[in-house]
């Protein structure tokens, strides 16, 4: 990975500068009629690479857009497009925009450390030749008198994140074979001795004695077993506590309810959310998270070739409801309900689930924003607070009691799915997920199946897997919560 260093002036050796440029002081570049000339406007993210004097590094124009709008996202876009184009050089100075001529603040530097860093991400485990330079090996942060300790803690924060990030998107890129539960949760256990975590991995036997109903029938329809992972980072005299559940789903072909294999073709990434919360889990310590944070990863594959659940089977879950399968896909509901449940047992100030669930959270908002629904709407404001920072935006959905008799089973408590009715799934999925969550606890869903993955590059978002919810989570769990009500 590259090296950094906050640097006061160009550091001998260097092979490039970075120059902010802005739309509206185009006068203000080295070589500005040149780079007019060459139709650079200092667009955000625009790369114009320009030689340097005789002997010196070249001069690499990266635009912000308008300096007087110069927003956090827009830094991290713009370094994650300037990350593609210095791939090759091997040490880089980057000085970083200041419109109002006061030095960047540390939000700016840590924006710009992020978007570097996820910017130039490949998942290369599987290429046997990599196409294309890798690089650069190190940037220096160019700074007034080389930054301060405010700014250190920025960079280093920024690294942090990114890596944590990056942990995410190797695991949601890894195929089905390479990932099965059993591998995805050594992964977690290596994650957790590695950042300061109690780690707990229970096998098919402990998850049926602890009676994880939905769990154990969704795991049984494949060979390769479920697993269920806890992991707790426990500072001392902590200062408040959350859960994160997330899905962790690591093929899902749709069970008995099997999908068509143009929709199985993403389907390596329905562990997305349990990616991010072990993305997020991994750099508590590190950051001094003042506050407990549990995660509960169901783990396991939705395969027709086990001993798969049957349509109409009734599941008993854990806590003593009992659910009529409709839909063998709608299998994600099933594993985050017995994990919700578990996670309500130890009492959080809030809990958070986080999943790749239904196919109508994008069609709702596309395929940059995540839904997000909840029982308390200072979590559910919170979250979007912390998301915003995080720059991976959310927007809420209702989770409106007017759709709650669709869930009614003439035979069971629940039905998974109803069946017949396409329109308003995604809340559908949070009401099931809500009669789950004890009374009480305030609740938010993160329905993350849009963003897990994106379909070409786009600023800090490389093709594949973005790594989605990580540094949200990561955000939110920084501050306690205490809910006014
Ligand atoms: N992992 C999928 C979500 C999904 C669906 C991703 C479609 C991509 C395309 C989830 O388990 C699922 O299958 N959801 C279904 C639920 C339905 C069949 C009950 C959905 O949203 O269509
Ligand atoms: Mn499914
Ligand atoms: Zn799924």
């Amino acid at each position: 990975m590259t090296r950094w260093s906050l640097a006061g002036q160009v550091q001998p050796g260097s092979d490039a500068v970075v120059v902010p440029a802005f739309t509206d002081h185009p006068k203000q570049l080295p070589s500005a009629d040149f780079a007019a000339a060459c139709g650079f406007t200092g667009r955000p993210g625009e790369v114009l690479r320009l030689p340097g004097a005789a002997g010196g590094p070249a001069q690499v124009l990266l635009g912000f857009g308008a300096g007087a709008a110069l927003h956090d996202d827009v830094v991290r876009s713009a370094t994650a497009q300037l990350a593609r184009a210095v791939r090759g050089f091997g040490r880089l100075g980057l000085r970083l925009p200041a419109p109002d001529e006061r030095a960047p603040g540390p939000s700016a530097i840590r924006a710009a450390v992020e978007g570097f860093l996820l910017g130039g991400y490949r998942f290369t485990r599987h290429k046997s030749v990599l196409g294309g330079l890798s690089g650069p090996e190190h940037v220096d942060l160019l700074l007034p008198e080389g930054g301060g300790a405010a700014d250190h803690t920025a960079l280093d924060e920024g690294r942090r994140l990114a890596a944590a990030t990056l942990l995410a998107r190797d695991l949601v890129n890894e195929p089905g074979q390479d990932l099965t539960p059993a591998l995805f949760a050594d992964r977690a256990a290596a994650v957790a001795a590695d950042s300061g975590l109690r780690c707990e991995v229970w096998d098919e036997e402990r998850i049926a004695a602890e009676h994880l109903g939905g769990l154990l029938a969704v795991g049984r329809s494949s060979p390769r077993p479920p697993r269920l992972v806890k992991l707790t980072y426990h500072p001392d005299r902590p200062a408040g506590h959350y859960a994160l559940i997330g899905k962790g789903v690591t093929f899902d072909a749709g069970g008995l309810s099997l999908k068509p294999s143009a929709e199985m073709l993403t389907m390596k990434a329905d562990m997305a959310g349990a990616a991010a919360v072990l993305g997020a889990m991994s750099v508590l310590a590190a950051l001094h998270c003042p506050t407990r944070v549990d995660a509960w990863l169901p783990l396991t594959e939705n395969m027709p070739n086990g001993d798969p659940v049957r349509i109409g089977d009734v599941l008993r879950m854990r806590g003593g409801r009992t659910v009529e399968i409709r839909n063998a896909d709608a299998e994600g509901r099933l594993i985050l309900a017995d994990a919700l449940t578990l996670a309500g047992e130890c009492a959080p100030d809030a809990m958070i689930d986080v999943a790749t669930l239904t196919d109508a959270a994008p069609i709702a908002l596309g395929r940059k924003i995540a839904a997000v629904m909840g029982t308390d709407d200072t979590l559910v404001d919170r979250l979007r607070q912390a998301a915003d920072r995080a720059g991976e935006p959310v927007w809420p959905l209702p989770l409106s009691d007017r759709y709650r008799w669709q869930l009614e089973s003439p035979i069971a408590d629940l039905v998974n799915y109803t069946i017949g009715n396409r329109h308003g799934t995604a809340l559908l999925a949070g009401l099931f997920l809500r009669e789950f969550v004890p009374p009480g606890i305030p609740w938010a869903h993160l329905d993350i199946q849009g963003t897990a993955l994106c379909d070409s590059d786009d600023g800090e978002w490389v093709q594949g897997a973005t790594g989605f919810a990580v540094r949200t989570l990561t955000t939110l769990v920084r501050e306690p919560f205490h809910s006014p009500v």
